[in-house]
């Protein structure tokens, strides 16, 4: 039975256990999109806290249209990528391995100092209102369709961001294909209404995800772990649900595992619950239809969760989002068998900031991890 709290093979990283950290944007490094000091000390706190692998937030990667937020930590210059070495140092120092995420923002575009043109698969402008905890306010803007010219250079974006991940000392990137970004509003029907080889049926519309695995592949080589993300929920459709069922997840998720990835991270707004109306989580079928390992996450809070989801074989590793913001040394806190302090929205008010997290602990006595 594999354990949670036992070691694993992820590609060629030996982890030291199967917990892993959620990606999670947090709006706080500085203006020109570098990482810092606030940023190292809260990363570094979960590979203390015994994380088994941390992933980043979304980081942006080109200066063109990826950035999605203010405040959001890029990979695209090469002063993004050496502002990374520090906190990838300090994570490393603590035991844990660490995955950059890597982000296009696509038609759900907030903020970006580089241009005020959104970009995305087609003209289609996202339902709801921008996410105000990520400074946001109001109606998205309708993108622009890209040009060829355009998706060329998002390509060469994701290339240019993996290498720099790479030299930064990072283990391995993951491509950002979930919550309605870029990646995911070309695998989408309703978002990629394209005529050209970047639309078409639901194979089709796998074109560019597929273009990215491939040339980050190749770009970085054998040895630098890639996986992507994929979800059926968007940020502005939370309970969105694929069409084309269970096969067609199949289908996807072999076609994009065989492009050259080492890993699936699924998440679901549930991972242990039906994919679909019923039948198997989007896990299972994940792990039913590619050899390479499938991270899932998705309202795991407990360690007794998180291992009968190992122990059903419904997935290989297992994320912690919220949780772990509640209790930045979730694991360790699951081996000791302590109590786990509840999650609460109010530590990212009026945003998600690191700044406003300390601020909420210092003023309600909620400190990151147990007292000793
Ligand atoms: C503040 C916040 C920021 C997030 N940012 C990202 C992100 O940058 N990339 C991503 O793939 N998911 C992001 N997510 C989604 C989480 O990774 C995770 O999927 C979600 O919180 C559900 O998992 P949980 O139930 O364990 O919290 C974010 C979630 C939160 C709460």
């Amino acid at each position: 039975m594999p354990a949670l709290l036992e070691p694993v093979q992820l590609g060629q990283l030996n982890l030291r256990n199967r917990t892993v950290l959620a990606p999670m944007t947090r709006v706080s490094a500085e203006p020109e999109g570098n990482a810092n000091e606030l940023m190292r000390d809260y990363y570094q706190a979960f590979a203390e806290g015994g994380f088994g692998l941390l992933i980043t937030e979304g980081t942006y990667t080109d200066t063109a249209y990826s950035q999605g937020y203010f405040n959001q930590p890029g990979l695209a210059t090469e002063i993004q990528r050496d502002s990374w070495v520090p906190v990838v140092e300090a994570v490393h120092t603590a035991g844990a391995a660490f995955i950059a995420q890597l982000m296009h923002g696509g038609a759900q575009t907030q903020g970006n100092i580089h241009h005020a043109r959104h970009v995305a698969p087609s003209a289609v402008q996202p339902g709801g209102t921008q996410l105000s905890f990520y400074g946001g306010e109001g109606p998205y803007a309708t993108p622009a369709e890209m040009t060829e010219k355009e998706i060329q250079e998002a390509i060469a974006g994701f290339v240019q961001s993996a290498r720099h991940a790479r030299d930064a000392g990072f283990d391995g990137v993951e491509l950002h294909g979930a919550n309605g970004y870029l990646l995911h509003e070309f695998i989408s029907s309703e978002f990629n209404q394209r005529t050209d080889r970047w639309g078409g049926d639901y194979r089709a519309r796998l074109a560019l995800p597929l273009a990215v695995i491939q040339a980050v592949r190749e770009a970085v080589g054998a040895d630098f772990l890639v996986g992507m993300r994929l979800s059926q929920g968007m940020v502005t459709a939370s309970r969105l649900k694929w069409e084309g069922g269970v096969e067609e997840a199949r289908t996807r998720f072999a076609m994009l595992a065989e492009a050259g990835l080492d890993y699936l991270h699924i998440t679901e707004y549930d991972v242990g619950a039906p994919a679909f109306e019923e039948g198997p989580t989007l896990t299972a079928i994940a792990k039913a239809s590619v050899s390479i390992p499938v991270i899932g996450n998705g309202s795991v809070t407990t360690g007794e969760q998180a291992q009968k989801l190992l122990d059903d074989g419904e997935l290989d590793l297992v994320a912690v989002g919220k949780a772990a913001l509640a209790n930045h040394d979730w694991p360790l806190r699951v081996r000791d068998g302590d109590a786990m302090t509840e999650f609460d929205f109010d530590m990212f008010s009026p945003m998600a900031t690191l700044t406003n997290e300390l601020a909420w602990r210092g003023v309600n006595d909620r400190p990151a991890t147990r007292r000793r």
